[in-house]
């Protein structure tokens, strides 16, 4: 695993995107597996700059994203699927029909789970997955549990990620409480796996999940199991508490 610690978010997402275009460049029909969030926004501005700068070009690439609310329609300004467009779809030469979210509309969750998962393997696997990671240590929105899901899967929201989601919405009342989540046995099959985490927020968890006990109780933690593919990039003040207890793990870039 290859930790990099960056001196603001700007760098962190610049770092991170090499990554991405790299992959673009080596392998135009590439999977990319994708999440939303604060973290990668930085990251997704990034690509589309190499976009309009005639670098990369997203005319044969497929994407499946991490992740989708329950309930909320792809029009609706919360959704994923909304998100996906105004940070990075809308803005490059991708087919739409290429890109992939679990439909949060789907309300049969077990063939909702089922057909994300068949598509996953349709496409071959992911060649390379951007991740954050939750407060509480979670990936996509795989939670801290006493067991791992492999597979897709219809998920609670624990109250961690409820409040901390809430953020985004009017009013805590309409942040929905299910999610569909890629499990954690698709995220550690992709190829490569690149994580950003910014801000003074993710400090703690980021030791508790790559120098703390692998545990299903810090799903982002399992990615030690496939350290040889897992890319961190930190900002400054999300890598302070790990380039203070851990020099000799981290490259300060
Ligand atoms: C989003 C996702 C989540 C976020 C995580 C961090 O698709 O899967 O796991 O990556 O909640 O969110 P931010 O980046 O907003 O701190």
């Amino acid at each position: 695993m290859k930790i990099y610690v960056c001196e603001n978010y700007d760098a962190m997402s610049a770092q991170a995107a090499e990554l991405f275009s790299t992959q673009i460049k080596e392998k135009p029909d590439s999977v990319l597996g994708l999440a939303t969030g604060s973290s990668p926004i930085g990251l997704y501005k990034a690509l589309v700059k190499k976009y309009e700068n005639k670098e990369i070009s997203f005319a044969k690439i497929k994407t499946v994203n991490l992740d989708e609310y329950c309930g909320l329609t792809a029009d609706n300004d919360q959704s994923y699927a909304y998100f996906m467009n105004q940070n990075l779809f809308s803005h490059v030469d991708i087919d739409k029909a290429n890109t992939n979210l679990p439909d949060g509309t789907n309300p049969d969750a077990e063939a909702e789970c089922a057909r994300y998962d068949a598509l996953i393997a349709s496409l071959g696997g992911i060649d390379i997955q951007l991740l954050g990671i939750g407060v509480n240590g979670h990936i996509g929105f795989n939670e801290p549990s006493d067991t791992i899901s492999l597979g897709t899967n219809h998920v609670a929201l624990t109250q961690s990620t409820f409040e901390a989601n809430a953020r985004f919405f009017a009013s805590i009342d309409d942040v929905p409480r299910y999610a569909y989540s890629m499990g954690c046995g698709s995220i550690l099959n992709a190829k490569k796996i690149v994580l950003v985490a910014n801000g003074k927020g993710k400090a703690e968890i980021l030791e508790k999940a790559f120098f703390g006990p692998v545990t299903s109780q810090v799903p982002a933690s399992l990615l030690r199991l496939v350290s040889d593919k897992v890319y961190i990039f930190a900002d400054k003040e999300a890598g302070e508490i790990i380039t203070k207890n851990h020099p000799e793990d981290v490259i300060v870039l």
